[in-house]
């Protein structure tokens, strides 16, 4: 399989932009996952392929760019949407199915056809579940960093606070992953990017 290079990636998130801040904001956030994943990697399994850990980190989020209207702003209404979104530019652009499925498989901590029924999401009836150890950590690494206005890097705490709200099963699943991968170190983050810990 072809893994797009870093400045691949970097074009395409040019190309699918409808502004300069919407790349700053959805880019950056890729970054920033990017090298919380890459801590990550070093605690991983072996036989993880990195590579690919980075290219999915990189490209999660692109599918948030379809949700900017014509006046700039996202559509916060149908934000859970975005990772089916990225998975369809991705696949219009040629992208393997590997790659794509890092978009629609990184939502929250997994999302079962049972969360799109009972909760009504707008995204077809299927099971979006990190299924390969490189989504699981692309998944994983992405709940400690929010494009939030402003951005900010979340300790597992914080997230699992958040995330109570959709249930104790997914609080749950959650702390597992916490035990299995352990935490990124957020201070030298912090540090890099300029945003607060909370
Ligand atoms: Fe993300």
């Amino acid at each position: 399989m072809l893994i797009p290079t870093d400045e691949q990636i970097r074009a395409l998130h040019e190309r699918h932009a409808p502004t300069p801040e919407a790349f700053e904001r959805v880019y950056t956030h890729c970054r920033a996952v990017c090298e919380a994943a890459e801590q990550l990697l070093v605690r991983a399994a072996p036989g993880v392929n990195a590579d690919l850990v980075r290219a999915g980190c990189l490209l999660h989020d692109i599918g948030v760019y379809r949700l900017y209207g014509p006046d700039g702003r996202l559509d916060g209404s149908r934000y859970v949407s975005h990772g089916v979104l990225g998975h369809e530019l991705l696949a219009e652009e040629g992208l393997s199915e590997t790659l794509c499925r890092f978009c629609s498989h990184h939502t929250g901590v997994g999302l079962t056809s049972e969360d799109v029924r009972s909760q009504g999401l707008p995204v077809p009836v299927a099971d979006y579940l990190a299924e390969s150890p490189e989504e699981e950590l692309v998944m994983y690494a992405d709940k400690f960093h929010s494009k939030s206005e402003p951005p900010v890097f979340l300790t597992a705490a914080s997230f699992a606070a958040k995330v109570r709200r959709f249930g104790p099963d997914k609080e749950l699943r959650f702390k597992e992953l916490v035990e299995r991968h352990g935490e990124p170190d957020l201070a030298a983050l912090s540090d890099s990017y300029g945003h607060r810990v909370v």
